[in-house]
């Protein structure tokens, strides 16, 4: 099993749905609306697939939930090959952006990190995210979290939720003083909306990576610009194939975005959810579209190149990427 980095994992997202309906249970929340009768998560489309999303989120309630999500989590990934991990972390779920509170939150999971790490040799690094519907002034009170805690496990912050809501400008401010605090920037951008919403995010946000980004193949200018500029694509197939925005494997724009130039990446975004997992991504992109085992270890050191993390991490990475030690 090659190693793997992924880039792009809401934490909420990966949680098991047993793992939730376990703690709806011990705190009598009814989530019945939300899981279908084989006990997966139930949606039909986007609007419907955050809606379940933020329903699952109101079980956890306490740092030690999020203990013991991360541990859970991150079991998962390793058990897919991923050695190096950055997910998404949002202060609205994590203590409702209050500082004090997020502060708990996040020394909880480090916590769990840390174990993972010792245990089953997985490094993972935070990136703090807005949740662009909530709208920017809550998005301001995550980025003032971001830039609080900014160090060497937070490295990053970002913003995701509904495309369609707002505008990325909007958010520019938050963007800003998360960049003065040294951290690293992505934004989701290019999945709901089309090339415009990727180039709105560049101009105002001016992150090193997109999160998805995959419709940009509908502006092959904008596809150079990407290439030419070293944008990194956070692409997750699986996604959205799940929501319905490709027909299938084969017509996803990974390959088409990966021979004229861009540096793509691939993650799972919300695995539970899309009934995947980082392997499950790679044995479904090689069949798809004929690649071998130099494509996927390419892949892995264009995102471990495109990780936030600091130049020891990434050096220590590295090294277990090399195939005599992997
Ligand atoms: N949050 C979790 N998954 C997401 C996705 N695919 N797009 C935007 N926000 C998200
Ligand atoms: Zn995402």
């Amino acid at each position: 099993m090659l190693p793997k980095i992924e880039l792009h994992l809401h934490l909420e997202g990966a949680a098991p749905p047993a793992f939730i309906r376990g703690l709806a249970q011990q705190r009598h929340i009814d989530l019945a609306g939300i899981f279908d009768a084989d006990g997966s998560y139930r949606f039909t489309d986007f609007p419907t697939f955050l809606k379940v999303y933020e329903a699952a989120t109101e079980t956890l309630k306490t740092p030690e939930d999020y203990h013991r999500l991360t541990l859970a989590v991150l079991e998962e990934s390793a058990a897919s090959g991923v050695i190096y991990c950055e997910s998404f972390l949002s202060p609205d779920f994590c203590g409702g952006r209050d500082l004090g509170a997020w502060r708990e939150y996040l020394h909880a999971i480090r916590e769990a990190a840390d174990q993972a790490e010792r245990q089953m040799g997985i490094t993972l690094r935070g990136i703090v995210t807005c949740i662009r519907h909530f709208g920017p002034d809550k998005a301001r009170q995550s980025a003032h979290c971001a830039a609080e805690t900014a160090g060497d496990f937070i490295v990053g912050f970002g913003i995701a939720g509904d495309e369609t809501s707002g505008k990325p400008g909007d958010f520019a401010w938050s963007f800003d003083l998360a960049r003065e605090a040294g951290l690293h920037l992505t934004a989701h951008a290019g999945e709901w909306r089309g090339p415009d919403s990727i180039r709105a995010a560049l101009a105002d946000l001016r992150p090193e990576r997109i999160g998805h980004g995959v419709r940009a193949i509908e502006d092959l200018a904008l596809v150079d610009e990407l290439a030419e500029k070293g944008i990194v694509l956070e692409l997750c197939p699986g996604s959205n194939i799940a929501l319905g925005l490709y027909a299938g494997w084969r017509t996803h724009p990974i390959g088409a975005l990966r021979d004229r130039g861009v540096k793509v990446t691939v993650s799972t975004d919300d695995p539970p959810f899309f009934h995947t997992s980082m392997a499950h991504e790679y044995d479904r992109l090689a069949e798809a579209f004929d690649w071998d085992e130099d494509v996927f270890r390419h892949i892995g050191r264009t995102s471990l190149d495109a990780a936030f993390c600091d130049a020891d991490t990434r050096t220590r990475v590295r090294k277990r990427m090399e195939p005599e030690n992997a």
